[in-house]
């Protein structure tokens, strides 16, 4: 039988991650079929069970379902304990790993896509929820000189601030105090691009040389991307990060890290 995979989410007919595991596997020669699992909100566990048992080796799991498959693994790498959110499951008998790629996959991206060094940049973190936990660890490998949270509730992006000091130089300030300062690499972390809102922050924190980047996809040109734009700016959105932490996901399950430039290139209609 073909090893299985799947994206599991809730909602999960939007997806392009079995457009792009599907490339992988037809680059790299590795047998293998990936679908869309829609689970139930209240039965995630039960989905992902029943997937296990009809020969599923591994899945991508997507939102609102990241803590529930970090509660669902038996064992975490250490990155995803850090982000307290599994986006990768990879089934080995009774064994259940749980991985996170989320943030390696941006930190690839800016580094690697768009060519602008983690090392010594001074980085804007907006948003203190689940997204921006995910990225925090992963961006202090990258021995950035500062790593800046600034969130709408203060008091969320200060608790994480003090999860990660061990990890790196991390700092949370309120965004009314942002004015006047200037950052390499502005990340949105935060949900407003999906209400089409603009988080937080000052226009004077970018600059020409400032990487706006949106962790959104499939939104087009945010309020956030705007914003930056308008002062300068250079603005991605989210389209290397899905592609890179899924190249990280398919390395767990299969051993080999396909290469993304061809697909990142076929994505962007290029
Ligand atoms: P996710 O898992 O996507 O991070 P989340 O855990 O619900 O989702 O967190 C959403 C984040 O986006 C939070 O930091 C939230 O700010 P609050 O902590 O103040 O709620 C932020 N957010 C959502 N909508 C926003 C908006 N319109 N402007 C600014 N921040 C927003």
């Amino acid at each position: 039988m073909t090893d299985r995979y799947a994206i599991i989410g809730h909602p999960v007919a939007h997806s392009k991650s079995p457009e792009i595991h599907t490339a992988f596997a037809l680059a790299t020669g590795e047998a293998l079929v990936y679908e869309r699992l829609l689970a139930p909100l209240e039965d995630f566990r039960g989905t992902v069970d029943a997937f296990r048992a009809n020969g599923g080796r591994g899945a991508s799991v997507t939102l609102p379902f990241k803590v529930e498959a970090f509660n669902y693994a038996t064992e975490l790498t250490t990155r995803a304990r850090l982000a307290g959110a599994v986006n990768a499951l990879k089934f080995d008998g009774t064994t259940v790993l749980g991985d996170n790629t989320d943030g390696i996959g941006m930190c690839r991206d800016i580094s690697k896509n768009f060519g602008v060094p983690l090392k010594d940049a001074k980085i804007l973190v907006l948003g203190a929820g689940g997204a921006a936990r995910g990225v925090i660890g992963p961006l202090c490998d990258g021995l950035p000189q500062q790593i800046t949270i600034a969130n709408r509730t203060h008091s969320k992006a200060e608790e994480i601030a003090n999860q990660f000091s061990g990890a790196g130089p991390v700092n949370a300030i309120p965004t009314a105090d942002l004015a006047g300062l200037r950052f390499d690499i502005i990340i949105n972390a935060t949900s407003a691009s999906i209400g089409n809102q603009l988080p937080g922050v000052a226009a004077s924190c970018f600059g020409p040389r400032t990487l706006a980047y949106d962790m959104m996809y499939g939104k087009g040109v945010t309020p956030f991307m705007q914003l930056a734009t308008s002062e300068g700016a250079r603005a991605v959105d989210g389209l290397g990060m899905l592609i890179e932490q899924a190249a990280e996901a398919f390395l767990l399950w299969r051993g080999i890290r396909p290469t993304t430039d061809a697909l990142m290139k076929k994505m962007r209609g290029g």
